[in-house]
């Protein structure tokens, strides 16, 4: 939600921070703006709309200097508009600010400096920092972004600079990712990996109440206290070509085409050491969108497979003020591409407090998520780019199905032999994820039929249930189309008063013994005007004008989500792309939720 990038070097800092902004516009893209120290002062350029109307207007204006910021914005306070744009100025334009977060206690602070004559210019409540810190402001700016953190309640990832230092960057966080890059040409802040890799691959990781102050020579690191402490500068070791579309149309399908690579990746690098199962009765796992679905379809493998008794999958915005029934006897698992995902992270520090132990499985390095669990395990997805999961998703199951396998082996639940049994199924994964790849044909002309349905439903049962939850939300996240997911059997508690002749029912069938269940289920809709997509692991059905199917790869019922998720994918994909959409910045979604 949002994302910054800031620049001190020797270079001109304006086409640094535009191309950097490319890369963070998968955080929010209703306005942008960017911020440069000239030679003059403050000189900024904000815009509503995508990046393409800033870059419009900033080669329209002389716009040059070795200092700036810059922000591309998901509104939360105040509509998009050019004045809610970031960067924010003091009203007398000597700090300026750009912020991802939410400052909880804006309009009290805002009052405060309100009744001291000072005029606001926009509805936003990231104005209030810049207005704070240039009343602070006492000759020096380290001492004033100390001060005004201190004010701020909620969330925040800051960079701000300041007239009377012309040459210098201060930033600090506070629950909101913000890394600090290095190189030999001027040093970076930046919201995520990918805006700053074309110039360095050395970053610092920032936690929380650290600042950095940073110019083009040097960055120094401080604490709240101001007193200075050393960090570990760490080296990334994605290549830049993993941040580019490398000739697809959208970072979407090369996300979905990379799938065989990761999901491999992911199989050869989930090696962790792994909390004891035995000392808990209890497991719960947590997450939001995708990652939640991930979640669902684990809750069947973890119950098949290691049939401890209580295991709970929870929405994390559910389970964080629900006031859990979890104690020290429970293993609390999250899953979270970004590690950044407010809810994902108030429900793990809940589930702490309650003495819970927590383990995450998480794909980007470093985050507060990764950090703060007891445990960690990292997908290999590398940077996902386009805003609807696909590949990070994928991983997050084979690390799921891992560990299902893992703790049911400790469990004595599963014999070495049938434990290699499983671990050999999902080594076929990859090869059969690319068998899917290599013929999308059919699904590319089938979706193209589908643009004009009103409603497509998914159903399944059981873990086709479950996967059918993420085949909905991809649909309507990217294609705009109504779509729920039901559970086959309840289709005829309700459901099946909403299909008509216009209507969609894709059905998932890779559980064998449930084949002849969820097939009748289809026939029911069928025979009420509906038209069927099966996609299933068996070629008993017969196509005919009213079902059309999709065969998947053989595979044990527990591992199949994996295959029948990317046929999904792929028909979500191709309805989107031919209904002209932009897909890898669905309208109103943001990549990371960072907000409430
Ligand atoms: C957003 C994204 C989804 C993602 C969800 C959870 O809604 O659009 O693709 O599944 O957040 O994000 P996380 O980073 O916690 O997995």
């Amino acid at each position: 939600m949002c994302g910054i990038i800031g620049y001190a070097g020797s270079g001109n800092a304006v086409p640094i921070i535009v191309e950097g902004l490319k890369k963070l516009e998968y955080r929010g893209y209703d306005s942008a703006g960017i911020a440069i120290r000239g030679a003059a002062g403050f000189e900024v350029v904000k815009q509503k709309g995508r990046l393409a109307a800033l870059e419009g207007r900033i080669k329209d204006s002389p716009l040059k200097g070795s200092l700036g910021i810059g922000h591309t914005r998901w509104a939360t306070h105040g509509e998009p508009s050019d004045v809610n744009s970031h960067p924010h100025l003091g009203s007398g334009s000597r700090i300026a600010v750009v912020h991802n977060g939410i400052i909880e206690n804006y309009k009290q602070l805002k009052e405060r400096l309100e009744r001291r004559g000072i005029v606001f210019a926009s509805q936003t409540d990231s104005e209030v920092i810049a207005q704070l810190a240039e009343y602070y402001y006492d000759g020096n700016l380290l001492d004033t972004v100390i001060k005004t953190a201190n004010a701020l309640e909620g969330s925040y990832a800051l960079g701000i600079m300041c007239l009377e230092e012309p040459d210098t960057l201060v930033a600090v966080k506070k629950d909101n990712p913000l890394i600090v890059g290095v190189s030999d040409t001027g040093n970076f802040i930046a919201s995520d990996i990918p805006a700053i890799l074309e110039h360095t691959n050395k970053v610092y990781y920032l936690n929380d109440k650290e600042i950095a102050v940073i110019t083009e020579k040097d960055v120094r690191f401080f604490n709240m206290d101001k007193e200075p402490f050393g960090k570990e500068l760490e080296t990334i070791t994605w290549s830049v070509d993993s941040a580019e579309k490398g000739g697809f149309a959208h970072f979407m399908l090369k996300e979905i085409m990379e799938q065989p690579k990761v999901v491999k990746e992911t199989i050869n690098s989930a090696n962790i050491e792994l909390p004891d199962i035995s000392q808990f009765n209890k497991l719960v796992i947590t997450a939001c969108g995708s990652a939640y679905n991930a979640g669902v379809v684990s809750k069947y493998v973890f119950e098949r497979l290691c049939r401890l008794p209580s295991i709970e999958v929870e929405l994390a915005s559910e389970f964080r003020y629900k006031d859990a029934v979890v104690d020290d006897k429970t293993l609390v698992i999250l899953i979270s591409q970004s590690g950044e995902t407010a809810d994902t992270i108030a429900a793990m520090r809940e589930a702490k407090n309650k003495g819970a132990v927590t383990l995450s499985i998480v794909n980007v390095v470093g985050s507060t998520i990764a950090k703060e669990a007891d445990h960690t395990i990292y997908t290999a997805a590398g940077p996902e780019i386009a805003v609807a999961t696909t590949k990070a998703f994928s991983t997050q199951l084979i690390v799921l199905y891992m560990l299902a396998i893992k703790f049911a082996a400790r469990l004595n639940r599963l014999s070495p032999e049938g434990e290699a049994e499983l671990l050999a199924e999902i080594a076929t994964l990859p090869g059969k994820i690319a068998e899917i790849l290599e013929s999308v044909d059919f699904i590319q002309k089938y979706a193209s039929e589908c643009v004009g349905y009103k409603s497509i439903f998914f159903i399944g049962r059981n873990i086709d249930y479950a996967i059918a939850l993420e085949g909905s939300l991809k649909l309507k996240e990217i294609s705009y189309i109504h779509s729920e997911a039901y559970a086959g059997g309840e289709l005829k508690h309700g459901t099946i008063s909403l299909v008509e002749e216009n209507t969609l029912v894709v059905t998932i069938s890779c559980c064998k013994r449930l084949h002849s269940k969820i097939l009748s289920n289809a026939e029911q809709v069928i025979s009420r005007g509906a038209k069927v997509l099966l996609v299933a692991n068996t070629n008993e059905v017969e196509s005919t004008d009213k079902l059309s199917q999709i065969r998947l790869p053989e595979i044990h019922e527990l591992f199949s989500p994996s295959l029948s998720v990317v046929v999904l994918q792929l028909f979500s994909y191709y309805v989107a792309a031919n209904k002209g959409l932009d897909i890898d910045k669905p309208r109103n979604l943001a990549k990371s939720v960072t907000v409430e």
